[in-house]
């Protein structure tokens, strides 16, 4: 293992979602990975307590789908998917159609859960021009929400600092559900909290508000992730789907990070027993390895689009470049049949107890406010420190670093979505490190 750094100037790269004066000028660097473990350029061994970025879920470098991407793009580089097709392409969105809620079986390929946001907004408002709706132009996010960084995610989600510098390019007609993270009532929950069902008939607050029949569609993520980990409440979901089809308004499942066994299914819409009409994906579609996301369509949905026009016309006019890349489409069948033939889901659901209870052994850790757990995926809420958010959290994700351990932080939140092939082991290193090193933040 090498133990120089592989560049020196860190300057061109401007740097996402990172504050880069400061990465810069203390630099993590990663330079393989396999397994369950990242290697720095300084030949340090990290475990991988988040998945790279929630995505990696059958482990780093597996050697199936390394070999289907090496073969793909030494076979066929690229191929066009406009009035054009090529045979992975068709294989992938069947294999991903396999794994989604029933009559969810038409699936439109983009390349990151950005686009699949976009993408399925589009999807709704054509949706319904095509049935003559085309008044239904209003779409509902969540505060908190998040999906994603295209106009369509920003405007409908919910968190403030991503919109702030765009707000005045916000799309225009857009309203917000409330989150339902609330501390006082849900610290501590193992699972789905018990409280909050009733924060959906707010959306009925909003459809009486602007008419049934502004309203194109709903979206949410079943678990809201990037925000910090919020659970559903026991019911909450159900309600949402119920006021959605009372009024005809389309439900969309942000599924990026749910998608793919985060929560012992293939979908949280499979765990949650509720079936959205439109179902965002991405991330491990197929383990992250090349960029790749997908919209699931109801049949209805596709149908009515697609047989709206003459046959000889184009019916949905979006699509991107790189919709079903070979290179992409080739590493999601490797991915999605990997998934099976180890029975990754499976082992989420087997492995989500031992997870939970490593999570929750963290109570009486210094600094923790709140923990909250489901399936593969956990927050620890930290209380923040007296005038500087996000202080804790950042110092602890750095520390962890040092110590061996990825995690990921936002806000005050340290959140854990390990790959899925962890082993017990390594549950108990990942939460035994951030106990050790929150005992040593102040
Ligand atoms: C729920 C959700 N939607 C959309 C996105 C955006 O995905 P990408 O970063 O691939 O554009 C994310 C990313 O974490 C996400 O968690």
């Amino acid at each position: 293992m090498t133990s120089r750094p592989v560049i020196e100037d860190l300057s061109s790269f401007w740097m996402p979602f990172t504050a880069n004066r400061q990465f810069k000028s203390a630099p993590r660097l990663l330079q393989s990975a396999k397994g369950m473990y990242y290697q720095t350029t300084d030949g340090r061994e990290i475990l991988d307590g988040c998945a790279g970025l929630w995505c990696v879920n059958a482990g780093h470098c597996r050697d199936e789908i390394v070999a289907a991407v090496q073969k793909q793009v030494a076979t066929m580089d690229f191929a066009p998917t406009f009035q054009m097709g090529h045979p992975l392409a068709f294989e992938a969105a069947s294999k991903v159609a396999e794994l989604m809620p029933a009559g969810l079986d038409r699936i439109f390929f983009t390349n990151s859960g950005s686009e699949s946001v976009d993408t399925a907004l589009k999807i709704a408002l054509a949706y319904h021009r095509a049935r003559g709706e085309g008044q239904r132009t209003r779409l509902i996010g969540r505060e908190r929400g998040y999906h994603g960084v295209g106009f369509g995610g920003i405007s409908v989600g919910g968190i403030g600092p991503n919109r702030k510098a765009y707000s005045g390019a916000l799309l225009p007609s857009v309203d917000h559900l409330p989150h339902t993270h609330n501390i006082d009532k849900n610290a501590f929950s193992k699972g789905q909290p018990a409280w909050g069902a009733h924060l959906a008939d707010e959306l009925e607050r909003l459809v009486a508000l602007h008419d049934p029949s502004t309203i194109a569609a709903v979206i949410v993520e079943p678990v809201a992730g990037s925000t910090g980990v919020l659970i559903p409440p026991q019911g909450y979901l159900q309600k949402l789907r119920e006021i959605c089809t009372k009024h005809g308004i389309l439900l969309v499942f942000d599924e990026v990070i749910t998608g793919f066994g985060r929560l012992g299914k293939a979908t949280a819409s499979e765990y949650f027993g509720v079936t959205p009409d439109l179902l965002t994906m991405a991330k491990a579609i197929n383990n992250a390895a090349i960029p790749m996301g997908a919209v699931a369509a109801s049949r209805t949905i596709h149908d009515t689009i697609v047989n709206a026009g003459a046959a000889n016309a184009i019916e949905l006019f979006h699509g991107y470049t790189y919709s079903a890349h070979p290179a992409a489409a080739a590493a999601s069948i490797a991915t999605l049949d990997l998934y099976k033939r180890e029975g990754l889901f499976e082992r989420a659901a087997a492995m989500a107890p031992t997870f939970e209870a490593a999570a929750h052994s963290l109570r009486d850790a210094k600094h923790v406010k709140d923990i909250r757990n489901l399936g593969m995926v956990a927050g620890i809420e930290l209380e923040p420190r007296d005038g500087a958010p996000s202080a804790r959290a950042y110092e602890a994700f750095v520390k962890c670093f040092e110590a061996g351990v990825l995690v990921r932080y936002t806000s005050d939140i340290l959140a854990f979505s390990p790959p899925l092939i962890v082993e017990e082991a390594q549950i108990a290193k990942i939460f035994d490190t951030v106990r050790r090193v929150l005992a040593t933040v102040e």
